[in-house]
């Protein structure tokens, strides 16, 4: 079936005489038959699904089973795997990768949250950084996963997703879409094991629901079920309810909000105060000729380069009025907001180099307004840099 069909209709089999999937709120379930509950508690632990019945909500929740049902069909893989954020899903990967091997290989730039763990250290992982096309110099026989983000955040770059897999070999990829969500992406369908997205974005889709999601196989599915149940970074039923209601209207924001970002983009392309303007169907940011190919459209996000640096970004965030200066990204609503100042100060200055981050750099998030009145407010904040400068 089309992905539409597909985002409306997931999730919702067996629901007797329900219209819409109920929410299941125990944190316990009544367990009379102990053989069958034993048999439950083995095949959990063994990463599987309850074969017995439901026994604890870290466990297994039919809410949370639902939204990922739906998540797998719309990536177009067996099953998927969600968490209580995207955080808690990038960490539950790379727990699972030390399942496998002690070795990741990482394509910058990624999100700020998702470089810093890694840099970090934290989880005992080692890590070597790559660019789109070194990927396979780092292959090593205890690499676990190569991770890499596209479009990525905060620059926009596109990577070819088959060309990442082909020089892994062996090795699982996961690709972060959350950028473009399954609307505009199926990563799977190009070779990737594992597909993460932040759900706190598109696929909630109005900014009131934290979670993460990882598409993949039943391998990877079986391990990643494991960390959730020893670490307990769950998604709660309520937060899984509002995604899977979230994911009926998925293809319809995507393309609406994708409209208004490409008439955005045609405007910031002349506009005076704008060096350069990033966005998949912009000029000289598909060097792959990925979009059509890999990626179905150039979807919501902008970055644009301020002629004026650091100062003209930091007068652009205090005039906008229609776009609220703010993190995150994916909602009905258009936001603004500084990489190198915000999502990406906690990576450093070297990685903000290796990842091409400026300080004139700024990251739109297209929403649903009237595409009129965001250009008037973009305009007359990018306008007043122009003035400033000229002071
Ligand atoms: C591409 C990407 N991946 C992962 C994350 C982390 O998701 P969360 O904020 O839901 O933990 C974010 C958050 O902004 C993101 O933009």
């Amino acid at each position: 079936m089309h992905p539409d069909t597909l985002a409306i209709h997931s999730g919702r089999d067996n629901l007797g005489q329900a219209h819409v999937p109920p929410i299941d709120l125990s944190t316990t379930y009544r367990t009379p038959d102990l053989s069958a509950a034993t048999a439950s508690i083995d095949s959990m632990a063994a990463g599987g699904l309850p074969a017995g019945g439901s026994i604890y909500q870290r466990l297994h929740n039919p809410t949370v089973a639902r939204f990922e049902a739906a998540m797998a069909k719309l990536e177009g893989t067996s099953v998927a795997v969600s968490y209580a954020s995207g955080m808690a899903a990038v960490t539950a990967a790379l727990l699972a990768a030390k399942m496998v091997g002690q070795h990741v290989v990482a394509v910058r730039p990624l999100y700020g949250g998702t470089d810093h763990l890694l840099a970090s250290g934290l989880l005992g992982l080692e890590v070597s950084w790559a660019t789109p096309h070194t990927v396979g110099e780092h292959i090593r026989p205890d690499t676990a996963l190569v991770i890499c983000e596209t479009p990525a955040n905060p620059t926009l770059q596109l990577v070819d997703i088959e060309a990442v897999v082909a020089a892994a070999g062996d090795v699982a990829v996961m690709v972060d879409s959350t950028f473009a969500t399954p609307v505009l992406q199926q990563p799977a369908r190009h070779g990737a094991r594992l597909v993460l997205h932040s759900g706190t974005k598109f696929l909630g889709g109005h900014g009131d629901v934290m979670a993460g999601v990882i598409a993949t196989d039943d391998v990877w599915a079986a391990r990643l079920r494991q960390v959730r149940i020893l670490t307990g970074a769950n998604l709660h039923p309520m937060a899984a309810y509002t995604l899977h209601r979230g994911l009926q209207t998925l293809p319809v924001r995507v393309r609406a909000a994708q409209a208004n970002a490409q008439v955005l983009v045609r405007r910031l392309l002349a506009h005076r105060a704008i060096s350069r303007v990033r966005y998949p169907s912009a000029p000289g940011c598909d060097p792959k000729g990925l979009l059509g190919r890999q990626l179905k459209g150039p979807g919501t996000l902008i970055a644009i380069d301020l002629i004026d640096g650091y100062h003209a970004a930091q007068s652009v965030m205090a005039a906008v009025g229609l776009f609220t200066p703010a993190v995150s990204l994916g909602s009905t609503d258009s936001l603004i907001q500084h990489p190198a100042g915000l999502t990406h100060r906690i990576v450093g200055e070297a990685a903000q180099r290796e990842g091409d981050i400026g300080e004139g750099l700024l990251r739109l998030s297209v929403g649903l307004e009237d595409v009129d009145d965001l250009w008037a407010d973009l305009d007359q904040a990018l306008n007043r840099t122009v003035e400033l400068a000229a002071k």
